[in-house]
């Protein structure tokens, strides 16, 4: 998408690669919306601790990270010995694999990855072969996006109030951005409409990101607290939720999303309001049997008990808000049931939850 610093509009990729110095390039996510910084991680753990410590977040984006990051590690390889770089190799996945567990994007992005190296015979082939494969998942992430945009944008109408939580924008993939893309598409049809932003706590990606991408794009939005929506609900003042997932059970329908998704989707429910979840193919896992098999990640007690921000000198700075002895518990995602999901928008269509599993063929399932 394209960003506007300084007076200055230029287009972005939120990751790219830079061959020449062998480095994963990433929009530095946690000085946004203050500072708009790329930076260019130097090694594949350097790209995992990017993506462990949310440098570059969201399901699509570290899913286009780990890919970058396993063609990194492989052009790293010095030698020519198969054997010691299929071990070199394993190792690499695992670190990226273990970077964060919850989305399955990374392991769907490098399975991709390390199925294309499998043509190449020998260190050299396999080397380029495993970057030609990173590019085309990037390459097909945005894609997919744009094809979300256009099947879902006709849920926007003039004047729509939709809800979206967290950032499932161009900022969590590589382009364009999931929940957001039906949002930009009915934008450029010319239609008008206003987003109501959840702030998204503890790392508050809605007020920060979102806000910011919106923005950015001007869009119509404001940010509200968490929990205001159901207020918000009860008055009749949202039309539509549309989320993005991190984790999209193929056979159950059940999906999982930042934590707080779960609320917002009974909420829709009981107001009789649509919901609807983007993801792209690579979100649907076709193997677990249930949500409660999904690793949730749990994350630090400090994200719960302060907030980040910056001070008057433009420092980034983290503050204390809760009592300063009480600990705290900090799930970062949670699953919904089909039940409470009006549609999943794929860019191959828009599917009942529990039709996903008869579709898979249509769906890049097995
Ligand atoms: O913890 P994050 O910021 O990486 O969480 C991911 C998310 O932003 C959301 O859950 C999002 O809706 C899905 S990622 C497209």
């Amino acid at each position: 998408m394209n960003v506007t610093v300084n007076g200055r509009t230029r287009h972005y990729r939120t990751i790219t690669f830079d061959s020449h110095t062998n480095q994963v390039m990433l929009i530095e996510q946690r000085l946004l919306p203050h500072t708009f910084k790329v930076i260019g991680t130097k090694d594949f753990r350097a790209t995992a601790q990017a993506i462990t410590d949310m440098v570059v977040r969201g399901a699509g984006a570290i899913g286009a990270t780990a890919a970058y990051g396993l063609a990194q590690g492989a052009l790293a390889f010095p030698g020519q010995e198969m054997k010691k770089f299929r071990k070199h190799i394993q190792g690499v996945y695992e670190t990226l694999k273990e970077a964060r567990p919850t989305a399955v994007d990374p392991v769907n992005a490098m399975n991709q990855v390390l199925r294309h190296m499998e043509q190449g015979e020998n260190v050299g082939e396999q080397q380029a072969l495993a970057l030609a494969a990173a590019e085309e998942f990037a390459n097909e992430d945005a894609r997919h996006c744009e094809a979300i945009g256009k099947h879902g944008s006709k849920l926007i109408k003039n004047g729509s109030r939709v809800l979206t939580h967290c950032n499932a924008g161009w900022l969590a993939f590589v382009d364009i951005g999931t929940a957001t893309a039906p949002m930009y598409a009915a934008q450029q049809e010319g239609r008008k409409f206003h987003v109501f932003c959840d702030e998204t706590r503890p790392r508050c990606q809605g007020a920060t990101l979102t806000a910011w991408e919106l923005a950015q794009q001007k869009v119509s939005h404001q940010v509200i607290a968490d929990n205001a929506a159901g207020f918000l609900f009860w008055r009749g003042e949202i039309d539509l939720a549309i989320v993005g997932s991190d984790r999209v059970l193929g056979r159950t329908g059940e999906v999982t999303n930042k934590i707080g998704t779960y609320t917002k989707a009974v909420l829709a429910k009981r107001h009789g309001v649509p919901f609807y979840v983007a993801s792209p193919l690579s979100t649907i896992d076709w193997n677990l049997k249930s949500g409660r098999d999904i690793p949730i990640e749990e994350r630090s007690e400090s994200e719960v008990l302060g907030a980040w921000g910056i001070d008057a000198t433009g420092k980034r700075q983290y503050v204390r808000v809760a009592n300063q002895s009480s600990g705290a518990r900090n799930p970062g995602f949670d699953v919904t049931p089909p039940d409470l999901i009006t549609g999943i928008i794929t860019p191959m269509g828009i599917f009942k939850p529990k039709d996903l599993w008869k579709n898979r063929h249509k769906l890049g399932g097995a």
